[in-house]
């Protein structure tokens, strides 16, 4: 606990400007999936597991399961026992007889001079087969073993997943953008012995050499006691060398090689059971060390396919573009696993949003008539400030919009909706983390109006409660906020943190759970570590973390993990991060830190400070700021004390300072960030004012 007197945050007293409602058009809600109101009953609370039959009926079950949900073991919860499936048959094999000739995938590279590149659904199950033959008869990998992918979006990418799933082969993909260092560490901590490249990429137009980080993750992995035997590597354009990394031979391998000697092979898919696990997803939490989110086969296809199909309003003769990047949650769930299920066009685009221009989105959508468009409000913002009217020059029609990953103000919904959407395309705000494998909060975008800037009710099947910190309910209407969390289970829930079920447990389960003995789900509600507000309609409003994550442009790091970075920098003796409310981006991270004795260079370990933090991290965390301070106010127990420092980047009250340890040290590093003259204080977004809080 600090010892600095304050509010208790499920106290504080949320105000906004409630929104008005916007409803759907009719044009939308005639041709809607998801149109008839009878599944909120279908759905309730006394329906509960057996509802989502619903969701696993929409795929092909190799057996059928005996027991929807299985709650022997909580929190471990096991879903649709004694079925077997395979998720790449759902995604490929099975929509040949129909679809075969459809396009399954498009790929649209960053230069516009390059064509774009069509897979219909026969030639990705060519293709998934013929690399399925590589990773099981030259790699010898078989169900249960792990592979981690580092790689950049591109159409290999999703090939490579499903060759995964085809065998029961567990992916783990790795942020493209993310250090060699990185995906070494998440690549051991799997147990992966082979991973898979690319060679290059091209991103905002430069190309990108990515093999270079391959030789970085085999030595970080090394150094981590884990041998990576093998690295396929795939080439951006067959049979040029775009990396200038050599080959390292008896490891190295060009995919395009390997295929060679596996043409027209076939492989059967294997028939795992619905608990087998289909993937891990790393991601920061609170602790140094990022969690591999362990999902299940059964469970979690079932749900991105049911959610696709109904949130996403996905039919098979839609054009699909979600411009999440495939190494996050979301192209997981949105771009292949779902969406592919259900027999869409996804399309894959390499680069970033406004290269070369503000137009470039807009000409995608109308060149592939892309009818489903789904990103963040970083990307929003972004587009938004690059080129306000850009859309209105572009003839597409957006029938569905997604937004998700941060809050969105209630301004940039507004754009979003009325330029972006033409007003004619509704939007879904979708809230939900890479733990919880898809949706958790949605409107139902054929039957609830949409409201700006609030995420909605819960999902189908998903019964959400806020609850103040000491585990009693904040009900509708009451203004304040607290932390909200999902009262059941649902089949997309992870399973666990990888080879850490103790971790599991703390992270998610132990903060509100009833009785640790008890079999009865309602015992154990999972605590999602968002602050949110639930108003008098049952909309949610997310408000963000409230541990210390920082959510940069819809992506989460941790500040502990940045934190370790600038520590190995030799010159530095201590180090705090902080989240720093960011125009485009959301929030960034701000880095305080304090010298050793004698070192006077503070401008020169301020670069290497950055440069450290991309190189162990990744160019995502690049801090927005790099303050060298004297020392970093604490307790008197000798606790960093990150609040303080968080109400000064973002010129907020820093409160009662006077029981510090080191109180003066406050005001010499305000002035040093802010200046000599007096600020205006703002008030500050409920994240930044909680940050620190759970210390
Ligand atoms: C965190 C999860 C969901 C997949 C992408 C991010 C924040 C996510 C929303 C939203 C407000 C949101 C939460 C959450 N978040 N969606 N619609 N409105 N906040 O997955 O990297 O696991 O991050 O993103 O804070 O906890 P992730």
């Amino acid at each position: 606990m600090s010892t600095v007197a304050r509010t208790d945050a499920s106290h504080i007293a949320v105000h906004w400007k409630e929104e008005d409602y916007v409803q759907p058009s009719p044009k939308f809600v005639g041709q809607a999936n998801l149109s008839d109101p009878a599944v909120v009953e279908r759905f309730k609370e006394e329906h509960f597991p057996e509802c989502f039959r619903e969701y696993a009926d929409m795929l092909a079950w190799d057996r059928y399961w005996h027991t929807t949900l299985d709650t022997s073991n909580p929190p471990f919860w096991k879903w649709f026992v004694g079925g077997t499936l395979n998720a790449c048959y759902n995604c490929v094999d099975r929509h040949l007889a129909k679809y075969k000739n459809k396009a399954a995938l498009i790929f649209v590279p960053e230069s516009e001079t390059e064509p774009t590149y069509t897979l219909t659904y026969q030639e990705l199950y060519i293709r998934v087969n013929e690399v399925a033959a590589v990773l099981r008869d030259f790699c010898g990998l078989k169900a249960g073993d792990r592979v981690t992918i580092h790689m950049p979006m591109i159409l290999e990418l999703p090939i490579t997943m499903l060759a995964c799933a085809r065998l029961g082969i567990v992916h783990s993909v790795v942020f493209g953008g993310f250090s060699g260092e990185a995906a070494g560490l998440r690549a051991a901590d799997s147990g992966s012995r082979v991973m898979v490249y690319a060679d290059a990429y091209y991103r905002n137009g430069k190309l990108i050499d990515h093999k270079t980080s391959a030789d970085i993750a085999v030595q970080t992995a090394a150094n981590e006691g884990q041998t990576i035997d093998k690295v396929l590597v795939w080439r951006r354009k067959d049979g040029q060398d775009l990396s200038n990394t050599a080959m390292v031979s008896g490891r190295d391998y060009y995919m395009e090689d390997l295929l060679e000697r596996f043409r027209r092979a076939k492989v059967a898919p294997v028939s795992v059971g619905a608990e087998h696990p289909l993937f891990l997803m790393y991601t920061s939490g609170t602790t140094g060390k990022p969690k591999g989110c362990q999902h299940r086969t059964g469970g979690y296809l079932a749900y991105v396919t049911g959610t696709s199909k109904y949130y996403q309003d996905i039919h098979p003769e839609d054009v699909y573009w979600c411009m999440a990047d495939i190494g996050w949650i979301t192209g997981h769930s949105y771009i292949v696993y779902g969406p592919l299920a259900l027999a869409a066009t996804s399309v894959i685009y390499e680069g970033v949003p406004n290269y070369p221009d503000a137009g470039r989105c807009w000409r995608i959508a109308e060149q592939l008539d892309v009818n489903i468009f789904h990103t963040s409000p970083t990307a929003i913002r972004l587009l938004r400030k690059a080129g306000p009217d850009e859309p209105l020059k572009y003839n597409y029609r957006f029938k569905h919009m997604t937004t998700v990953g941060e809050p969105i103000e209630p301004e940039s919904w507004r754009w979003y909706w009325e330029v972006v959407g033409k007003r004619e395309a509704v939007i879904v705000d979708t809230w939900w983390q890479t733990e919880t494998g898809g949706f958790l909060c949605t409107t139902k975008p054929a039957l609830d109006p949409m409201k700006a800037g609030s995420t909605g009710p819960g999902a189908l099947g998903i019964y959400p409660i806020i609850y103040d910190e000491h585990g009693k309910e904040i009900p509708a209407g009451a203004g304040r906020a607290g932390n909200v969390c999902i009262r059941n289970p649902w089949p997309g829930i992870m399973q666990t943190i990888w080879k850490d079920n103790d971790r599991f447990v703390r992270q998610y389960y132990s903060k509100y759970c009833k009785d640790p003995k008890s079999t009865d789900w309602r015992d154990w509600p999972y605590f999602a570590a968002d602050g949110a507000v639930l108003a008098g309609d049952g909309y949610y409003r997310i408000l963000g973390r409230v541990d210390d994550v920082i959510n940069v442009a819809g992506h989460r790091l941790g500040t502990k993990e940045i934190e370790s970075a600038c520590l190995t920098v030799p010159q530095v003796a201590e180090a705090a991060v902080v989240p720093v409310v960011d125009e485009i981006k959301g929030r960034m991270p701000a880095i305080y830190a304090s010298l050793k004795p004698d070192v006077t260079d503070g401008a020169h370990v301020s670069e290497q400070i950055v440069a450290t933090v991309e190189t162990i991290i990744g160019k995502i965390a690049r801090p927005k700021a790099v303050h060298i301070v004297p020392d970093l106010p604490k307790t008197r127990s000798g606790k960093i004390m990150r609040r303080i420092l968080a109400a000064i980047s973002n010129r907020m009250d820093t409160g009662d300072v006077t029981t510090l340890a080191n109180p003066e040290i406050v005001e010499q590093i305000r002035k040093q960030v802010q200046g000599e003259g007096p600020v205006e204080l703002q008030e500050g977004p409920e994240d930044v004012k909680r940050f620190g809080e759970q210390e």
